[in-house]
């Protein structure tokens, strides 16, 4: 199946996103607030997550996707990496049999190579245990890099159709990002204050909407969430048109454009 492109295509405007990705940020900050460990943010971090993931359920949001570990954060003191680790294998083992009875199809993306046997076991598992469910697409990117998915798709599109005449197109590239299973996201989270993509959906994120807000992770909530969404909805998507096309019929396109 090929989901609409926002290049390519003019997708239809939702009230309800279909897809919603999120830059779970602030989590250091959070606790340091508090005087406790940075670490001590992640932990409070997986109760933000749970909420998250129910209330987009309940919202009927078909996607949900979660920059849980970049490719950059190798970089952090070895300590804090190692609690990370130790915080998705937990999660994992008491996580998706409750992920599964709601319904959740769990998946991850990231290169998965870098990680420990019992965790990619895993995160195998826990794709295979619920990969016949529909209600929710919950998508974890773990030692992902937005760049790097790019130039993992470049690669496999070579080797799938070695130098087309006339080059390669959009098309050719899409299908093989590893997110070629969602809709681009309509809606981008990024909670705890910056203003970046930090490497995150670098190709997926080309005309969707951006949400910031200073708020840490560990405190986002149904309430923040439904915050984000009427801010989404609030906005005029325009892909690239003007503002009278989309409200008066008599102001087409330029033919032979969508
Ligand atoms: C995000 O919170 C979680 C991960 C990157 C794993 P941070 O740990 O980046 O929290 P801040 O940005 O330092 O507050
Ligand atoms: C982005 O947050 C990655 C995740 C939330 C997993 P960072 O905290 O690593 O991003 P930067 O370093 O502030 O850009
Ligand atoms: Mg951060």
């Amino acid at each position: 199946m090929r989901f609409f492109s926002s290049t390519r295509d003019i997708p239809e405007s939702v009230a309800v996103p279909r897809h919603v990705a999120i830059i779970m940020d602030g989590n250091g900050r959070w606790a340091k607030k508090r005087f406790l460990p940075r670490v001590a943010g992640h932990k409070r971090g997986v109760e933000a997550v749970r909420a998250t993931v129910k209330a987009c359920i309940e919202r009927g949001i078909g996607y949900l996707t979660l920059f849980a570990f970049s490719s950059e954060n190798w970089r952090r003191p070895v300590d804090e990496v190692s609690y990370l680790m130790g915080l998705f294998v937990s999660v994992l083992e008491s996580e998706v049999e409750k992920l599964h009875d709601a319904g959740v199809r769990l998946r991850v993306i990231g290169d998965l190579s870098r990680f420990d046997a019992r965790l990619i076991e895993l995160i195998a598992s826990g794709e295979r245990r619920t990969a016949g469910n529909d209600r929710l697409v919950l998508t974890v990117a773990a030692n992902y890099g937005g760049r790097g998915d790019i130039m993992q798709a470049v690669n496999r599109m070579i080797a799938a159709s070695p130098a087309p005449a006339n080059g390669y197109t959009e098309d050719d590239l899409a299908p093989h990002l590893s997110m070629a299973y969602a809709p681009e996201p309509d809606l981008f989270i990024r909670t705890g204050g910056e203003q970046r993509i930090s490497n995150f959906l670098l190709w997926q994120l080309a005309y969707t909407e951006c949400y910031f807000t200073d708020l840490p992770w560990p405190e986002f909530d149904a309430g923040r969430l439904d915050e984000a969404i009427g801010s989404f909805r609030a906005r005029e998507r325009r892909f690239g048109r003007t503002s009278e096309q989309l409200t008066d019929p008599a102001s087409p396109s330029r033919p032979g454009h969508a």
